[in-house]
């Protein structure tokens, strides 16, 4: 084996260097670098390496997935595991990364594959005990609690997994490299060993990977480069729903979304998400309003509210929850100045129900009829969506895929929207209201005084919601 060699690895991008440096010159950070090994590969691709060719003559092994079974997370795989390929399961502690994995090695298990699952974190007795709760004490799943990456690749060699796992990436650690598990250093070291490990007995390898509280995986991006996929686990601890999404993926897309719900028997997955997003919808009240978000390619129904209350403090309370505060702040200012709708002496909640985090502007339009539904305590018809990008005249800017958006209301049994005037024509089940502008969107629904000239669309199938010319009395 060849020489194991001393290197410096930064502890905030992972840039690795022979010699210590105060500076890292790759993220700048200060007095980052710890000491650490990398043992030189043992095939290296230097001068006895590959040769080049043209890219015509490359060779290609065919890339098969292979279901999981789990279909959530198939879909997000773009059909399942590739042998060979190590991914990277990231999510905060306690989001359910374990029992997602407990819940796939046991249905490849089932199917007739070897899976391999290494707990780092807890006994083997604890994971019996979930696995039992799960429904996962079948034949073909291996179990071991061990954090010695040696021991661990002595263990694949008895048992010889088709899949293995390894819970967790940042609690093994080999004794050869000096820092602590968890250490950059060690994190990276072990990540390398496991890849090679994966690549030589093609073999798919899952790592779970804690991700800290400002969301970077710990033993920092360093091992994103190194592995082939990338998933995150998400959602909020309140909430049973969970998303898993790839962030990277070098077998497909990455725009694919998993929907799961955290159960008393584990994940569940979600077929119908927009549903259950709607449950508990009560219509007919002010300040609710339905907005068809796309995360990927996944059109998801998610309702947003807004509560818009008197106060007498001097600087009035700003709550965004799942949906971006900035744009918040920003969408009170539009509304301000272009609608005339005073938000200064009021504290301003507005939230993405059911711990959705909403990332997309096309959310804008929903927040502001919200906000201007809450102030004038009128509600938004409880068969309306609405979606687009406010601009800072006010001006409505298109959504990505407006078409499918609209299917996926049109399919939960809304039937109108309000989308940017600009927006590609949509086939048929949803009537579509046209604005040029927030002031037109909100005076299609009624929530500003009198209907402009023009009307607020090109056409006469593009009728206003509702036409109230009343003078709404909490305005200004
Ligand atoms: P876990 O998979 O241990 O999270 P992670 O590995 O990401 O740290 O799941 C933790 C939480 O999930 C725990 O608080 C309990 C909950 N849970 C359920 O609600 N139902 C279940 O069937 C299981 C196994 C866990
Ligand atoms: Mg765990």
């Amino acid at each position: 084996m060849a020489k194991a060699k001393t290197m410096f690895t930064c502890n905030e991008c992972g840039h690795t260097t022979p010699k210590w440096l105060g500076q890292c010159p790759d993220c700048g950070a200060w007095n980052s670098y710890e000491e650490g090994f990398t043992r030189p590969s043992s095939n290296p691709s230097g001068p006895m390496g590959e040769q080049p060719k043209q890219i015509a003559e490359v060779a290609t092994l065919p890339v098969s997935a292979q279901p999981s079974g789990v279909q959530e997370l198939d879909r997000v795989l773009g059909g399942g595991f590739v042998a060979g390929s190590v991914a990277l399961l990231g999510g905060e502690p306690g989001i359910g990364k374990s029992t997602l994995l407990l819940q796939t090695a046991a249905e490849i298990a089932r199917s007739g594959q070897r899976c391999f699952y290494v707990t780092a974190e807890e006994s083997s007795e604890q994971v019996r005990i979930r696995a039992e709760r799960l429904g996962a004490v079948v034949d073909n799943l291996w179990l071991v609690s061990e954090t010695s990456l040696p021991a661990i690749l002595g263990h694949c060699e008895k048992v010889q997994p088709d899949v293995l796992i390894v819970d967790s990436i940042q609690t093994i650690a080999d004794p050869e490299v000096g820092s602590a598990p968890g250490a950059v250093a060690q994190v990276r070291h072990c990540a390398n060993v496991l890849v090679g490990e994966a690549k030589r007995r093609r073999m798919v390898t899952v790592l779970v990977g804690h991700v800290t509280k400002e969301g970077g995986l710990a033993g920092p991006r360093a091992l994103e480069h190194v592995v082939d996929t990338v998933l995150s686990f998400e959602g909020d601890r309140h909430h049973a729903l969970r998303l898993l999404r790839a962030v990277k993926h070098r077998f497909g897309a990455t725009d694919e979304l998993g929907v799961f719900e955290m159960t008393s028997k584990g994940l569940d997955p979600v077929a119908d998400p927009s549903k259950l997003f709607l449950t508990d919808r009560v219509a007919g009240v002010p300040g609710s309003v339905v907005v068809p978000v796309l995360d990927g390619h996944r059109p998801l129904l998610i309702e947003i509210q807004a509560l818009v209350a008197p106060t007498a403090l001097p600087a009035p309370r700003r709550s965004a929850h799942g949906v971006d505060s900035n744009r918040l702040a920003l969408t009170l200012a539009i509304l301000e100045r272009r609608a005339g709708l005073f938000f200064g002496k009021s504290d301003v909640y507005a939230s993405a129900v059911g711990g959705t985090k909403i990332s997309e502007p096309a959310v804008d339009l929903g927040v502001a009829l919200a906000l201007a539904s809450s102030i004038m305590d009128k509600p938004l018809p409880s068969d309306l969506v609405a979606f687009g990008e406010v601009g800072l005249a006010g001006e409505l800017r298109q959504a990505s895929q407006s078409e499918r958006r609209l299917v996926e209301a049109a399919r939960v049994g809304f039937a109108r929207a309000i989308i940017p005037a600009g927006s590609p024509t949509p086939g048929e089940g949803v009537e579509v209201v046209r604005a040029q502008s927030l002031e037109d969107a909100l005076r299609a629904c009624g929530l500003l005084g009198v209907p402009s000239p023009t009307g607020v669309g090109p056409n006469d199938r593009d009728a206003p919601v509702s036409r109230r010319t009343e003078e709404p009395s909490t305005v200004r």
